[in-house]
């Protein structure tokens, strides 16, 4: 998709969010869609005091959604409403909900989500490439560590303001015009744009392959669960954009976990950075890294220029 890189100021923005009319709102086209889920991109008048027209993203239901596909959004915009703003977290800048189908207007990041801008830098080199790509064409592996510090950025402070994630995947990372990477899709709205990752389970479609051992097998859903989850993604930017587990069923994964496999060493992954994964991956959440301690530790990694 060819996506107008234009600069949004959004320092005039309020940050009491409000309700938006409808009318301020011109749709100019689909950013993605799920099963009942969709984002659009729109130009929205009225949203800074500055600038006149901003180009904003505008998460939706498509028809034929059901009531529980509202209420799983209307809690992610609950959700929204409550955080403070973070430059690595997605901002909200408004919503429509009196009437249906209901709206919820957040920033509008250029460079679309992580997980396909990882694959889009793969090197393709003449020949077809393997699941565990590692060389990029155009980003460093500084380039690399900077988003991974930027999601541990947005992560902390979104464990800081005690909010659990439940879905941090690379696919849920959206990247700004000039790469900064910012957490999105908060309170598992379980739809909305990855249908395939959604593997079905006793009950509701689950994205396994990022989730801890205990939230599958217990439903425990903690800060420490997230951390987990981060592990996975460091996995995806180290292979850039891989599926988790390669040729394996949600069901032969969590066989393994159990009996303490882990995903092995990505080919191009420097010893220190598996390690800090290994120890997201710890089976007891307590020996988890927390976000802040992620986030030093890559800091001290950019800066010795790895
Ligand atoms: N895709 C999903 N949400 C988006 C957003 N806020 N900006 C750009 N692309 C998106």
């Amino acid at each position: 998709t060819n996506q107008e890189p234009e600069r949004v100021d959004y320092a005039n923005v309020p940050t009491a969010h409000k309700s938006v009319p409808r009318d301020q709102l011109k749709i100019i086209k689909e950013l993605g869609h799920g099963n009942f889920g969709l984002v659009l991109l729109a130009e929205a008048s009225g949203m800074t005091l500055g600038s006149k027209v901003t180009l904003v993203a505008v998460k939706t239901l498509k028809e034929g959604a059901g009531q529980s596909d509202k209420a799983d959004m209307m809690r992610e915009l609950d959700l929204m409403k409550k955080l403070p703003d973070h430059c690595n977290v997605v901002r909200l800048l408004g919503f429509c909900v009196e009437e249906d189908p209901p709206y919820i207007i957040v920033e509008y990041l250029s460079r679309g989500n992580l997980k396909d801008l990882l694959k889009d830098s793969r090197s393709k080199g003449g020949r077809v490439y393997g699941n565990l790509h590692g060389i990029s064409k155009s980003l460093t592996s500084k380039d690399l560590m900077k988003f991974a510090k930027d999601v541990a950025d947005g992560m902390a402070f979104i464990s800081s303001q005690q909010c659990i994630h439940r879905d941090l995947a690379a696919r849920n990372v959206l990247v700004a015009e000039d790469m900064t990477c910012k957490v999105s899709d908060f309170g598992l709205a379980r739809d909305v744009m990855n249908i395939r990752v959604y593997e079905r389970r006793s009950e509701g479609p689950l994205p396994m392959r990022w989730m801890a051992l205990e939230s599958i097998l217990d439903d425990v859903y903690t800060a420490e669960s997230d951390v987990w989850s981060y592990g996975v993604l460091l996995w995806e930017i180290v292979t850039l954009g891989a599926r988790p587990y390669p040729a394996m069923t949600a069901n032969v994964m969590i066989g393994k976990l159990q009996s303490g496999y882990r995903m092995p060493k990505p080919q191009h992954c420097q010893q220190e950075l598996y390690a800090m994964m290994l120890r997201c991956w710890d089976d007891d959440p307590d020996n988890r890294p927390t976000f802040t301690m992620i986030s030093a530790e890559l800091e001290k990694y950019i800066n010795k220029g790895k």
